[in-house]
């Protein structure tokens, strides 16, 4: 590819990050039951430094996004009907057990988290970079859909762990942030206490 065409290529998955954005905020108006949104300090994320976000108010099935280090970091407190899908698709995904090196060691399950209530993720596309859409709604992909994550830009899917299916163009599981549970109500991320570091 010439650098041109990577420019274009770059640019393009850039309008569609942003059309993604506002797109999956009108959406998520519909689909979803409570989308919120938290910015850190401009101090704190100049700093790179890590961030604690209080997830006492939110509800099952609801998502939350922070940003870290310039990128969304979701939070989604999932049921346990969405829970019980995981082990449904593993025969569909392409590292089911979490094999590549896309999360701290202690994410390394079928819910990819330190509680299985509680989803902690990268929220950008392992493909080209565009942020996928929060999906949870059963049957609203496509028929057999469970819930999971829905990229626009080039049509890849993942489960409700991040865990990518076979068959979409996006390589990986979606990236687990290092973080940690000061409280039963206090998530720390960009931090945990093993010293993970990810780009
Ligand atoms: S960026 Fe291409 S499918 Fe997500």
């Amino acid at each position: 590819m010439s650098s041109n065409e990577e420019v274009d290529q770059e640019r393009r998955c850039f309008l569609r990050r942003a059309t993604t954005a506002v797109g999956g905020i009108g959406l998520a108006v519909g689909a979803v039951p409570f989308v919120s949104y938290w910015l850190p300090s401009t101090d704190t994320e100049a700093a790179g430094e890590p961030i604690e976000v209080d997830i006492s108010a939110l509800k099952p099935i609801e998502q939350l996004t922070v940003v870290w280090r310039g990128k969304p970091i979701w939070l989604i407190r999932r049921t346990q009907a969405m829970l019980d899908t995981l082990p449904k698709l593993n025969n569909l995904l392409r590292d089911p057990n979490s094999e590549e090196d896309q999360q701290p060691s202690y994410a390394k399950n079928i819910y990819r988290s330190l509680k299985p209530e509680f989803f902690i993720a990268v929220g950008v596309c392992t493909h080209l970079g565009c942020i996928p859409t929060y999906r949870p709604d059963v049957g609203g992909v496509s028929a057999d859909w469970l819930g999971g994550f829905y990229c626009p830009c080039h049509g890849s899917l993942y489960d409700l762990a991040g865990r990518v299916f076979k068959g979409v163009p996006a390589p990986k599981n979606l990236v687990i942030p290092p973080y940690t549970y000061l409280s039963d109500t206090l998530v720390q991320i960009g931090k945990d206490k093993e010293g993970t570091e990810i780009e």
